[in-house]
Order: structure tokens, then C-alpha cells, then sequence
């Protein structure tokens, strides 16, 4: 299992837009994924149209009180799991800095999986901000994908993000990190801010850029609240298509497909 972190300290640039629809296309191509959601807003969760019920989220297993594997859910996709967030998670940010180890916790939780053949991937959901539960992430990941909004600042949170990645390397947390992808999300071609953006990104980050650009539309915005990836609620349309080919390259990328 190869468990990549969706992260950003900054809020709203897509993380569970993508977390969500790249384990759903991924699922859909009969790879066998798991989302973990370890946002106490729990939104992947309600995006696949789930709750978050006291109890099954990661939280137990961070604390060490249960093992992950119990919490592992179904869905009604065939090959997509989860571990849904509950309001546990959020004292998570502050029970867990108290313990030892605090920044391996969710590292040394996943270990059951990680050499376990259930999973071809895990995706990662992160929470906005520095804290405890995004560091922990980062610690437990084989790599990191960001997700950038094709905005103003979007190299500043970059360079804020590869600094915390050779933060969590020097304290020897997990020195095999990698910024293995970078995706520009919300992109609005017929603006020139847009196509700027993306510009700068590609010319400073090269190849680590997904070719892929994921548009901004309405309907990424409308899925959700209906608890349904992309490729359910609008199956042909841009967005659906943009998420499928994302998909396709992070495969292609792992030598997968
Ligand atoms: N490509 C897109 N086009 C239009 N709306 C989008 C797109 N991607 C995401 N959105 C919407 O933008 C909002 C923020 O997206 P999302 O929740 O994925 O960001 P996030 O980084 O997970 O936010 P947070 O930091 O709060 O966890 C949501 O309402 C989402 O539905
Ligand atoms: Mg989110």
C-alpha cells in the first residue's frame, strides 16, 4: 500500500475535491483504494455521501486504543473504502501532541496496512493548517500531493509546503518524503490569472505538476452536497473527465496503468 497525503495548509484550494474524486476514478479502474478522512469537518466523508458515526475514524487508532483495521468501512463502490471522520478528531489535534511519539502516531497506526495487500493506495485527506494531525500525515506518507488554486500566492504556499516537508525530514519523522505531484485545481482558462499561474507553477516545479488541470465548474461544487464523487453525480460531464485523467496520469505515474 502506497499511502499518499492530500495536503495544503491552506484552506479551500481542493484538497477533498481531490482526495474524494481521485479515489473514486481510482476505485472505478479496479484499484483497490482506501480514503482515510482526517479532517475533523469531515467533508470527504459526506462527499461520498457518508456519516461520520462516534467512534469509526482514525481516532482510536492514533491514541492507540484500537486497531485501524477495524475501521475500515465499505462503500457502495466496489474497490473504494474509507475511514470516515467523526468529532473525536477534533481533540485529536491536542490529546495527540501530549503522547510519545506524538508525530508518529498515525505513521505507526497505519503500519497494519502498510504491508498488508487490502490496499493499492491510500489517500489521504488533510485538514488546512499546520497541526498536529496534517504533520502526522506527512510523517506517515510515501508521498505528498498539493493541490493549488490557480490564484495569486499559490508559489508562496508552495515554499511555505517544502519547507515543512524538509522540516519533517530533518527531525527524522519520515525522511523518504516526497513532493511527488503538484495539481492545479480550479483553473479558469479564460482568465489570464489563471493560465499565469499555472504558468509559473509548471516553470518552477516542471515535470512534479500534473499535466492534467482540473477546471473550475460549478458542478464539482454542486457534488458534494449530494454525497456523490464527480463521476457519479455528473459521469460525462468536464469535470468527470478532468478527475478520470488525473487519475489516469497518478497511475501511470506509479507504474500502475
Ligand atoms: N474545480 C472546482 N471548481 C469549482 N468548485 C470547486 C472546485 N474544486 C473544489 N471546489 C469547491 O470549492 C470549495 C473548497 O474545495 P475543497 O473542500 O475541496 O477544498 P479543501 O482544500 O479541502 O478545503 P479545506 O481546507 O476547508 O479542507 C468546496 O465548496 C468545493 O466544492
Ligand atoms: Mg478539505
Amino acid at each position: 500500500m502506497l499511502t499518499i497525503a492530500i495536503a495544503n495548509q491552506k484552506g479551500g484550494v481542493g484538497k477533498t475535491t481531490t482526495a474524494v474524486n481521485l479515489a473514486a476514478c481510482l476505485a472505478e479502474k479496479r484499484v483497490r483504494t482506501l480514503l482515510i478522512d482526517l479532517d475533523p469537518q469531515a467533508n470527504a466523508t459526506s462527499a461520498i455521501g457518508l456519516e461520520g458515526l462516534a467512534g469509526q475514524s482514525i481516532y482510536e487508532p492514533l491514541m492507540g486504543g484500537a486497531s485501524v483495521i477495524e475501521k475500515v468501512l465499505p462503500t457502495r463502490f466496489e474497490h473504494l473504502f474509507v475511514i470516515t471522520a467523526d468529532l473525536d478528531l477534533a481533540g485529536a489535534e491536542i490529546e495527540v501532541a501530549r503522547l510519545d511519539d506524538h508525530l508518529l502516531r498515525l505513521r505507526h497506526a497505519l503500519a497494519p496496512l502498510k504491508n498488508d495487500t487490502s490496499f493499492d493506495f491510500a489517500i489521504l485527506d488533510c485538514p488546512p493548517s499546520l497541526g498536529i494531525l496534517m504533520t502526522n500525515a506527512l510523517a506517515a506518507a510515501d508521498e505528498l500531493l498539493v493541490p493549488i488554486q490557480c490564484e495569486y500566492f499559490a508559489l508562496e504556499g508552495l515554499s511555505k509546503i517544502s519547507h515543512v516537508i524538509e522540516q519533517i525530514k530533518s527531525v527524522g519523522a519520515n525522511p523518504n518524503l516526497t513532493l511527488a505531484g503538484i495539481l492545479m485545481t480550479m483553473f479558469d482558462g479564460r482568465t489570464n490569472l489563471s493560465n499565469q499561474v499555472a504558468e509559473e507553477v509548471r516553470k518552477h516545479f516542471g515535470n512534479t505538476v500534473y499535466t492534467t488541470q482540473i477546471p473550475r465548474t460549478i458542478r464539482l461544487g454542486e457534488a458534494p452536497s449530494f454525497g456523490k464523487p464527480i463521476i457519479e453525480y455528473e459521469p460525462n460531464g468536464i469535470a468527470a473527465d478532468a478527475y478520470r485523467a488525473m487519475a489516469k496520469e497518478f497511475l501511470q505515474r506509479h507504474k500502475g496503468g
